[in-house]
């Protein structure tokens, strides 16, 4: 079986309420892997495609409809491979285009669709479009960039670099101008007024939807097509009518293939009123990130009201929401929540209880909290290294890495925090994702039903899903008491181990899925 030919997956065919008509994605739940700390198989400390294959089955059994893959492209690793070199290669350090090939294949074999990170706002300094541009002011990509004239101690505009703290300028005094960087210096922003761009960067999206890819995670979709205003009064680039144009070619091209596939953009604005924006008229993106709620205290009061936002800016214009409460560039919930296991364990139902498409981050599943990195061990630019320390399978030293020295140190309590070990453990947080998952894909209600507040005490958080005469009630006991929740219900999912039944109340800081009896 070749991929190209692979049709809906093992996962989604195991529900038998899904309707042909509803799209894979709304009903699936996504793990985001960022390879470089998932699994080392060659003993460079650096994890890699290789260890993503052989933990497929594992991600199978937690239930998960498909991964995400961070980049794995050629890349000096300015930025951890958020600087590609080659969009069209897979830099050695990860495998090679073959290996990332069979993974795709052997994933569908599981049942996982395999979405991609598609990073078109900037390339690495060392792509050779930038070798090239930078060369001369006549070069042949010279116009792949944004180059600006002006005087070397005054950059063009007052933006600021993401991470460096200082200009998103860099003066080239080889050629006497400036270039922007909207992140590090080594990652250059591309320009999409350039129609040779726009052409070049669609053959990388068909390059790997030809591989056999399910789609793309867009990296900074939202300022692709930015203007570039001079001069000393933009204070930050904002996203434009173009970039929208630009989302609609890329939806135009990713959905002109056989097969659904998807686009998920990393929209990083804290207004969910924009990210309804980059959905257009249902002919954007089919996902958007929507970051607000990951920056959220685990407080009711806070969380009623970033799923009001949901419900009142993406619903009514038919956005499919998505939520998120850990990636590669935020400390992970479970470290937001003071370490908390009790908050972090409630957090999962919530996720996979609201309406819309969760994306778990690897390692969430484990209940991980952040790496405390030393001083001398940091390599992040952006100060990232906590949530990306590598992720411990088994005890013993190398923690079924092929080497007991990764890239960055293990996260906190290894020696007995590891995949393993909560596999032997029926009250785990492994477990609980994986009964939350699997009672998810058995709930037409929790997959993809209507969503409805229901009343509830101070403190807590009670609504309700329905479709197709299916109903599940969510209760989240935000505060430190124990708190009764009348009713006649039969207990789906709990996230604290001891209760065994439901009784009608929920412990400090827990979370219930109930069915009405
Ligand atoms: C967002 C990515 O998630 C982050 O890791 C990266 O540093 C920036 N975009 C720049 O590509």
């Amino acid at each position: 079986m070749t991929s190209a030919q692979w049709t809906p997956g093992e996962a989604a065919a195991k529900d038998p309420h899904d309707r042909p008509e509803r799209p894979w994605w709304q009903g699936a739940v996504f793990y985001q892997i960022y390879p470089r700390s998932f699994l080392d198989t060659d003993g460079d400390g650096v994890g890699d495609l290789d260890g993503v294959r052989r933990r497929l089955p594992y991600l199978a059994q937690l239930g998960v409809d498909a991964i995400w893959l961070s980049p794995f492209y050629r890349s000096p690793m300015a930025d951890f491979g958020y600087d590609v070199a080659d969009h069209c290669d897979v830099d050695p350090l990860f495998g090679d285009v073959d290996i990332a090939r069979e993974l795709v294949r052997e994933a569908h074999e599981h049942g996982l669709r395999v979405v991609v990170d598609y990073v078109p706002n900037h390339t690495s300094d060392e792509h050779a479009w930038f070798v090239d541009a930078r060369s001369s002011r006549t070069a042949a990509h010279r116009d792949w960039y944004v180059w600006v004239d002006g005087d070397p101690a005054t950059p063009p505009n007052p933006w600021m670099s993401a991470f460096t703290g200082g200009p998103a300028w860099t003066w080239d005094a080889g050629t006497e101008q400036w270039y922007l960087h909207l992140f590090l210096p080594e990652q250059p922003d591309l320009d999409w007024h350039n129609r040779d761009v726009v052409d070049a960067m669609h053959d990388v999206m068909r390059f790997w939807l030809d591989l056999g890819v399910d789609g793309f995670r867009i990296d900074v979709a939202f300022l692709i097509g930015k203007d570039v205003p001079l001069g000393p009064a933009a204070s930050k680039p904002e996203p434009s009518a173009y970039t929208h144009e630009l989302m609609r070619g890329f939806r135009k091209l990713v959905d002109s293939y056989p097969r659904e596939r998807v686009t998920v953009g990393e929209i990083y604005i804290m207004s969910t009123r924009a990210v309804a924006s980059f959905y257009g008229d249902n002919d954007e993106l089919h996902l958007n990130f929507n970051f607000p709620p990951l920056y959220a205290p685990f407080e009711a009061a806070a969380w009623r009201q970033r799923i009001d936002e949901v419900v009142d800016d993406l619903d009514p214009v038919g956005a499919w929401p998505v939520w998120v409460l850990s990636n590669h560039d935020n400390p992970r919930h479970r470290t937001r929540y003071g370490g908390s296991e009790d908050k972090a364990r409630a957090a999962a139902l919530v996720l996979l209880g609201v309406r819309g498409t969760p994306f778990l981050y690897q390692g969430e599943e484990l209940g991980l909290c952040d790496a405390v990195v030393p001083p001398a061990l940091r390599v992040d630019p952006g100060g990232r290294d906590g949530c990306r320390a590598p992720l411990p399978w088994e005890a013993g030293a190398a923690h079924g890495w092929a080497t007991d020295d990764p890239w960055l140190p293990w996260p906190p309590d290894a020696d007995h925090v590891h995949a393993a070990a909560q596999e032997a453990d029926a009250a785990s947080f492994l477990h609980l994702y994986r009964a939350a998952i699997a009672a998810r894909r058995r709930s037409p209600a929790l997959r993809h039903g209507a969503f409805r507040w229901l009343e509830s005490p101070p403190g807590v958080l009670a609504w309700e899903r329905a479709a197709d005469g299916d109903r599940a009630v969510v209760v989240v006991n935000m505060t430190q008491a124990e708190v009764r929740f009348p009713g006649s219900y039969e207990l789906i999912v709990a996230s604290a181990a001891s209760q065994g039944g439901w009784q009608g109340a929920l412990g400090p800081w827990s979370a219930a899925w109930l069915a009405p009896r």
